[in-house]
């Protein structure tokens, strides 16, 4: 006869050793199948005599009963683990990198204007602005151009309607104007000012910002930036004018290939007057510095006029200085190779996407502050 405690403790024994739920159904057939050790037994119960029932009957349908609840329990904790581990390699891993994000750009505009500043930083320049809506008084009286003077058409101003007060204001033509609040308000110190604005001399600065001319060509747009310099102390010359210029161009193209010119012009609030030009190959569709046939203009300057001084309430038997005034953005089209500067303001993010900069690019050190 079957050692029914044998037979528990090995069926128990298997349960346990089952490592999965395939291997768990195996021993659940080999003893609760069909042909199965438990239901074998039972089938043998027919045979049995009355007495013989009464007694192993009930030990035969307990053993059933413990191994079926024991299969039971393990495949429970059989798949409990099974969805652990499912879990486990199906979840979503958030550290993952994102997907690349699409960022802005600086605008090369922006970004010449900052290599500019820093430059001009080095040399010991301050920084003062002024604003877009100019008088008349500022943008050309003070400048020394004489009223009716040919030299207002010259500049093609878009003038704005008349105010109450019989005055037109101005979209200013050159940043000019600011050398002259600056020296204006270095007279009246209680005048708050912005950086650097408003000192008494000796000054030293930069002046960057928007201006506005009614011209438009691929070396002309209706609106442009320049960068007005002002030095005024008791013994600047021309040949600081050169000096400063030069420097500034070879650090600004980072080549001492550069090759710059200087030719007389005339300015009313300049005198002696010059344009500076930069020798460059146009050919072939873009720009080329230090090389080629081609000249082009960046900027005008000269001795600050005695009557401009003047004018400003300096006293032009104590002080002089040189100014001068650069095409910001005709400089980057020179330095990154832009054919037409009409495209600059066209807000075309293409273009922008094209020849702007990285906000996140490290500055240049050939240009930035050292
Ligand atoms: N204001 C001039 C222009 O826009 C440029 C210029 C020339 C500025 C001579 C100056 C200067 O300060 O001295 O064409």
């Amino acid at each position: 006869m079957t050692d029914l405690s044998q037979l528990e403790a090995d069926l128990t024994a298997a349960v346990a050793a089952a490592g999965d739920v395939a291997a768990l159904e195996t021993v659940r057939v080999s003893a609760l199948g069909k042909s199965g050790s438990v239901s074998e037994l039972l089938k043998t119960m027919g045979q049995l005599s009355p007495d013989e029932r009464r007694e192993r009957g009930p030990l035969i349908n307990g053993l059933r009963d413990r191994i079926t609840a024991a299969i039971a329990a393990r495949k429970a904790e059989l798949e409990a683990a099974e969805l652990e581990a499912r879990l486990a390699a199906e979840r979503v891993d958030l550290t993952l990198p994102p997907p690349p994000e699409r960022r802005g750009r600086v605008h090369p505009t922006m970004q010449v204007l900052d290599e500019m500043i820093a430059i001009f930083a080095d040399m010991g320049f301050g920084l003062a602005e002024g604003p877009d809506i100019e008088d008349d008084f500022h943008n050309f009286t003070a400048l020394n151009f004489p009223p009716k003077h040919p030299a207002r058409e010259m500049h093609d101003t878009f003038w704005l309607p008349q105010n109450e007060a019989g005055e037109r204001k101005l979209l200013r033509t050159h940043t000019s104007p600011v050398q002259v609040r600056v020296m204006q308000q270095g007279q009246n110190k209680k005048l708050p000012g912005w950086i650097a604005q408003g000192q008494a001399p000796p000054i030293r600065v930069i002046v960057p910002g928007r201006v506005y001319r009614s011209d438009s060509d691929a070396t002309h747009t209706p609106m442009f930036h320049q960068m007005e310099g002002l030095v005024i102390d008791r013994n600047i010359h021309m040949g600081h004018l050169k000096w400063t210029l030069d420097a500034f161009t070879r650090r600004f193209f980072e080549t001492d290939a550069v090759v710059t010119r200087f030719r007389p012009h005339h300015f009313p609030f300049t005198e002696p007057s010059c344009e500076m030009d930069v020798q460059c190959d146009r050919s072939g569709g873009s720009i080329k510095i230090g090389e080629g046939s081609d000249w082009l203009e960046i900027l005008g300057g000269g001795m600050v006029h005695p009557k401009v001084l003047a004018n400003c309430g300096l006293d032009p038997d104590e002080w002089q200085g040189f100014a001068f005034g650069l095409g910001i953005d005709r400089l980057g089209a020179l330095k990154y190779g832009m054919p037409d500067l009409r495209d600059m303001f066209a807000s075309d993010v293409r273009w922008l996407e094209h020849w702007g900069f990285s906000a996140f690019q490290a500055p240049n050190p050939a240009t930035g502050l050292s």
